[in-house]
């Protein structure tokens, strides 16, 4: 029987709840499909501050390099929302990305059927909307030196090179091969000489992708085709910082930030968590919506262990309880009876073991 390693890192906030439903089903895909799960936990984030004073204590960083592949749930903590350096909860996910070599942001933004109603957006806008957000993640104004926080000025640097455009351009041309063919790149090349650089080089990887069709959009006009005629695009390839913002609006395409999946990927293990925060408002109320942690597993199956037959069935047993209609909060429509965060695992759980729709 083979065996997968997985680093375990809950971190703060809603994140223990949802990785504990992402790891339910995790395990029953394990048992349907017939491989062996190893799981250890450790600590990231305020979680990281709390036991060992630093976002991304030396036994996580070490522990993660050796798993085949990173769960995260969510960093972030009010408290320490003004901390500096490494006690910093979302320095510590930084340094994980940057220890990981997770230059690639993969965040698939989809519409459930069943879902249309949660969008604030007319279900029309929805139709055939099927995209992936292919966001550059370990360079741009996140990484870029120098960065300064002066008393009367403060200085960040968006900076990239020609190989770390390259490498994730290339990541986004191989997926969009997969998919529709398109890539959709952006960038705010009217202003920025970095963005020109980004053009370029991508004008110039596209010339290996023939079959791939290219387009190149300002950043702020793809905000606005994001929500004006989103089924119009495949693959939407950008850097760092526009990548964040622009996904969090994608999320409202699918109804709810609490749906969306991510999987960053690089030189080393996976890293797979939710595109959502921490959320500390409702964080150990048991409300939160488990979907993204349980659809960032379902990519660390397929992308981070090569599971992809144990990725489709989670993917299927997803689709089998929306389309049941069970939901926690987030989604439901007003007066509609909800289930909570370990409820909605449990039905994703048994949906996967008994691979049958019908009996959700
Ligand atoms: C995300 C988050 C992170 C980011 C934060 C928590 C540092 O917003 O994964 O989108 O900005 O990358
Ligand atoms: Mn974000």
């Amino acid at each position: 029987m083979s065996r997968h390693v997985i680093a375990v890192l809950p971190g703060d906030g809603i994140g223990p709840e949802v990785t504990t439903e992402a790891l339910r089903v995790l395990r029953a895909a394990a048992e349907l499909h017939g491989f062996d799960l190893d799981t250890t936990e450790f600590a990231v984030g305020a979680a990281g501050v709390a036991e060992a004073g630093d976002a991304l204590p030396p036994a996580t960083a070490s522990g993660v390099t050796q798993a085949d592949a990173v769960l995260l749930g969510a960093v972030g903590h009010p408290s320490l929302a003004a901390a500096e350096g490494r006690r910093r909860p979302e320095a510590g996910l930084l340094a994980l990305r940057q220890r990981l070599g997770a230059y690639a942001n993969l965040r698939p933004v989809t519409v459930h059927p069943a879902l249309a109603h949660a969008s604030p957006l007319r279900p029309e806008r929805l139709e055939g909307v099927d995209l992936l957000i292919v966001r550059e993640l370990l360079g741009g104004l996140y990484y870029g030196q120098p960065r300064a926080l002066e008393p009367d000025s403060a200085v960040n640097t968006m900076r990239y090179s020609v190989a770390e455009i390259e490498r994730v351009a290339r990541v986004a041309f191989e997926a969009a091969r997969g998919r529709r063919g398109s890539v959709t790149s952006v960038d705010k090349a009217n202003v920025l000489e970095v963005s020109q650089l980004w053009r370029e080089t991508v004008t110039r990887i596209a010339a290996d992708y023939p079959d791939v069709r290219l387009e190149h959009l300002y950043v702020d006009y793809a905000a606005m085709r994001l929500v004006a005629n989103p089924a119009a695009i495949d693959v939407l390839l950008t850097e760092n910082l526009f990548g964040d913002i622009l996904s969090d609006e994608a999320a409202v395409l699918s109804g709810s930030l609490g749906l969306l999946p991510s999987a960053s990927i690089g030189d080393g293990p996976g890293l797979f968590e939710p595109v959502h925060g921490s959320a500390p408002d409702i964080a150990g109320k048991g409300i939160a919506n488990p979907i993204g942690a349980i659809a960032s597993a379902a990519m660390l199956l397929r992308y981070g262990l090569g599971e992809s037959e144990a990725a489709d069935a989670v993917e299927r047993a997803i689709v089998a309880v929306l389309s049941a209609g069970l939901r926690t909060p987030d989604i439901a429509r007003p007066g509609e009876a909800t289930l909570g965060t370990r409820e909605l695992g449990e039905r994703v759980a048994q949906a996967v073991l008994q691979g049958n729709v019908a009996r959700v």
